[in-house]
């Protein structure tokens, strides 16, 4: 249903020249936005909210139909727009309106702002000696020749943005790309309040009478560490725009990220795009090879607990650590204090090693499993002696043997061996000090979306993964990234895997979503264009 303020737009784009639209930077915010953008705006109920560049009216009057009851500040530099604004008093209700140059303004703190700045490039103007003096002191530099104004409105509002005051914008996504984009997005880190990139389909016109990209930012009551990314099909996903608008988030966003993991000079647009592109990715096994866990063909034999170990006479010798079931290593580590834990709960954690010596106790263990038949089940009797244990190192990484919509990874820093709940990855020499950085990679939502997505593409809701399944995991080609980026990542390994037990799924989190971040950054590599895109109108 077309508002009477719609009608109040579509009379004026009638009458006005197209191409001065254009140059004025003239493209109003559909309804179904202004609503979203309010939304997030009014929520800190704030005392006034500024449109800086407010036409007629579209953002403000959302506030208010939103029940905001506060003051409503809009400057515009159009005249008539401005004469048309006062004009239609009636229907858009009590509004402070302004006329002039927003970018010439007093420097003055903002309680809360929402805004669709005019999209054209300043170099076509004099920009004010205020302004340009605030921008170096802000930005350490003069803004490039190819910010477009849009880029203007953004340092120049977000940076006056008062403690717990909110402001939402709705921009295009190009700067996200582009050169000029990085000195934004350094800002945006700086600044540290954008708490939610929305992007919309590129493919799809959010303006309909404006073929350019849109995004919206918004930005919270004070900084925050995460920036959640969410990519959205313009309209026809316009509740989950409200939803996140109004806190209400019934999804999960695309990717949540670590804002000191973000790249200034990385592509921003493919932001928590899974399977972006993963055609550099090489196979799981160019890293190491990955076996079965030892299967002894009689658990019930061979796995014994520290008790009934004890009880049986057997010495430590005759005695291999091992991690016998998938509940005995559940967590994300499994380490010499995990081992301790399951021997003092008295779980089984040894394999029983009849070759490693021959003793009183050892011989009349084996005369009982003989006794019990153990020695003619299916393995043991394809062994000699049967109570041979296969031959296995402990393995770094442990992948689980089950999987449906994720996988399991632990790293084992214990002298343990694992049996068939797992399978034990061993890296080839060269990439032994990968492990802490395979390992976090493989905790990361990313390496779960390629997993699932390359199980899709099997047709395969799957039950078991097999050595062979895991060897085929697409994984990034670490061999190919920078000694720097290595080192960052297994810092971040380190860090997490220091952490103290309280807060090792917080760390654990924080580490992956740094990871994600680093991912990110290395698919999109650097599109440094210098050209900007132009604007059209159709
Ligand atoms: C993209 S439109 C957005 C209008 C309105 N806020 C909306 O969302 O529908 C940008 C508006 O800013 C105005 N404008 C352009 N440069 C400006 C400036 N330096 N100061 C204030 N307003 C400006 C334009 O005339 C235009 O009406």
């Amino acid at each position: 249903m077309t508002t009477e303020l719609e009608r109040l737009q579509d009379d004026y784009c009638a009458r006005r020249d197209r191409q001065y639209r254009r140059a004025a930077g003239q493209f109003f915010t559909p309804r179904w936005i202004a609503v979203g953008m309010a939304r997030w705006v009014i929520a800190t109920n704030p005392v006034a909210i500024l449109d800086p560049a407010c036409g007629l009216g579209m953002l403000l009057n959302a506030c208010r139909e939103q029940g905001y009851t506060g003051k409503l500040v809009g400057h515009e530099l159009d005249p008539e727009l401005v004469g048309r604004l006062r004009d239609a008093k009636d229907v858009l209700g009590d509004m402070e309106i302004q006329q002039g140059d927003f970018l010439d303004m007093p420097w003055e703190p903002l309680p809360a702002a929402i805004v669709n700045p005019p999209y054209n490039r300043f170099q076509r103007r004099e920009l004010p000696q205020r302004l340009q003096l605030e921008l170096a002191r802000m930005l350490g530099v003069t803004a490039s020749g190819y910010t477009n104004q849009y880029a203007l409105f953004l340092y120049s509002v977000v940076s006056r943005l008062k403690p717990g005051g909110r402001a939402a914008f709705i921009v295009p996504s190009e700067f996200l790309a582009t050169g000029y984009g990085v000195q934004v997005k350094e800002f945006l880190m700086r600044n540290g309040r954008l708490e939610h990139l929305v992007l919309f389909d590129p493919a799809i016109r959010v303006f309909p009478e404006a073929a350019t990209t849109a995004c919206v930012l918004l930005f919270g009551a004070s900084t925050s560490e995460t920036l959640k990314v969410w990519h959205l099909h313009a309209e026809r996903e316009s509740n989950i725009f409200e939803d996140i608008c109004s806190e209400e988030e019934r999804q999960f966003p695309d990717t949540m990220l670590v804002r000191s993991s973000l790249d200034s000079r990385a592509n921003w647009q493919g932001l928590g795009k899974v399977g972006a592109d993963t055609s550099r990715f090489v196979n799981f096994g160019t890293f190491g090879s990955i076996k079965r866990g030892i299967a002894t063909g009689a658990n019930e034999f061979f796995v014994l607990s520290d008790l009934r170990a004890k009880a049986l006479g057997l010495k430590s010798m005759e005695l291999v650590p091992c991690i016998a079931n998938a509940s005995s290593a559940s967590g994300f580590v499994f380490d010499e204090f995990h081992l301790a834990l399951l021997k003092s709960l008295d779980k089984p954690c040894f394999l029983f090693d009849g070759q490693a010596a021959q003793n009183e106790s050892v011989r009349r263990y084996l005369e009982e499993g003989e006794r019990q038949g153990y020695h003619q089940r299916y393995l043991t009797k394809m062994r000699k002696p049967w109570y041979k244990l296969e031959s296995r190192r402990p393995a770094p990484l442990l992948l689980a043997v089950f999987g449906r919509e994720g996988f399991k990874v632990v790293l084992n820093r214990s002298c343990a061996v694992n049996l068939t709940a797992f399978h034990g990855f061993y890296p080839f020499p060269e990439f032994e000090r990968l492990i802490p950085l395979i390992w976090l990679y493989l905790q990361t939502p990313t390496a779960r979306s390629i997993y699932i997505e390359q199980q899709r593409s099997y047709g395969d809701g799957l039950k078991k993964l097999e050595p062979g399944d895991w060897t085929k995991l697409k994984v990034p080609d670490w061999r190919a990234w920078s000694e720097q980026d290595i080192e960052v990542g297994l810092s971040w390994a380190a860090e997490a895997l220091n952490a103290d037990a309280k807060f090792e799924q917080t760390s654990l989190n924080l580490a992956t979503q740094r990871m994600n971040g680093l991912l990110a950054c290395h698919w999109q590599e650097l599109a440094v264009n210098t050209v900007e895109p132009q604007l059209s109108l159709i």
